[in-house]
């Protein structure tokens, strides 16, 4: 695996859960493989959860770790080919990306959607260049469209935690005060859709998510309709993705406050589990008895993220030695 983006550079996803569930046997087993190894982790935007678990992946597989804020100490940035930069951006992305390469084994990337253009997010313009100018292994770590280290430890926590053999998952919307990126939801359907579960995703009108993740996912508009017979309900909020009206993208259409799952929306599922990826908006999204109940899985999935980054630098680094 040279680069991790999405669902499908893990391949077979129930090899995949395997190794997860190996590496959480005893997640020191590989710690060889990255001696004199140096995991550079770029950060163009705020993180609690990567920031912390890809470090700790990394320092299990053996590697150095160099963490990097780009807008804390250095050189700020300029991101668009044929600029003249007269102004307060002292670096261009296109040497910043080869002088850092030089330094390290392999780079994961935080840079979420910038809603100025849907095509530039769309076409993962920032993390794509680190791809192709770096020369090294490149991993997202949330970029504009997706983030598939939490996708990926979100299939970990329900196939830990399922009670069938194909549960139900249903992926809502739920309001939110500010704008946000569709990067969570979209590797999330990612996933789902490749995994051994009933999928369906449940939001107003005009939040549908692109096709490209949506793919043959059961789209329900009447969230309560969704949540009945649910087993696992993961909330999220995310900003219009602009499929049916591109000027659009990124707004906040409503903040219909009907879609926070709260005690009366989970009585409605199979005694469901609640999960989300973090932070979370609490009264928002979800209500405090329905996150700090016994069925909120929100602290097991966060504990996953660094098995599912140590799977993902494992096989990174494996490409190494290739
Ligand atoms: N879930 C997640 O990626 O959290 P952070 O933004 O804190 O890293």
């Amino acid at each position: 695996m040279k680069t991790y983006t999405n669902v499908f550079d893990l391949g077979n996803l129930d090899v995949a859960l395997k190794e997860a569930f190996e590496i959480k046997k005893n997640r020191y087993q590989f710690e060889q493989l990255g001696h004199h190894k140096t995991c550079l982790l770029i950060f163009f935007n705020n993180s609690l959860r990567t920031r912390l678990s890809t470090q700790k992946a990394a320092r299990n597989l053996g590697m150095d770790v160099i963490v990097l804020d780009v807008n804390q100490g250095a050189w700020k940035l300029e991101t668009e080919r044929g600029v003249v930069m007269d102004g307060d951006k002292s670096e261009h992305l296109l040497e910043a990306i080869p002088v850092m390469s030089q330094y390290c084994d392999m780079i994961g990337v935080r840079s979420f959607a910038r809603f100025e253009s849907r095509e530039d997010d769309y076409t993962e313009k920032i993390l794509n260049q680190f791809i192709r100018y770096s020369g090294k292994p490149v991993f997202s770590m949330e970029a504009a469209t997706g983030h598939p280290l939490q996708a990926f430890a979100d299939l970990i926590t329900i196939e830990e935690n399922k009670r069938t053999d194909r549960p139900k998952v249903v992926l809502t919307w739920a309001p939110h005060p500010k704008a946000l990126p569709q990067a969570v939801p979209n590797s999330f359907a990612d996933f789902m859709n490749e995994a051994n579960v009933d999928f369906v995703i449940t939001h107003p009108k005009g939040y549908e998510l692109d096709p490209k993740f949506v793919r043959g996912a059961r789209v329900e508009y009447d969230q309560r309709k969704a949540f009945e017979g649910a087993d696992f309900i993961y909330a999220k909020n995310w900003s219009c993705p602009g499929v049916s009206n591109p000027a659009d993208y990124g707004k906040v259409l409503l903040k219909d406050m009907s879609w926070t799952v709260d005690a009366e929306h989970m009585s409605w599922t199979n005694n469901a589990f609640f999960m989300h990826c973090l932070p979370v908006r609490r009264n928002m999204i979800v209500t405090d008895d329905v996150i700090e109940a016994p069925t909120s899985l929100v602290i097991p999935e966060a504990a996953n993220r660094e098995i599912s980054a140590t799977v993902v630098l494992k096989r990174l680094l494996e490409s190494l030695v290739q």
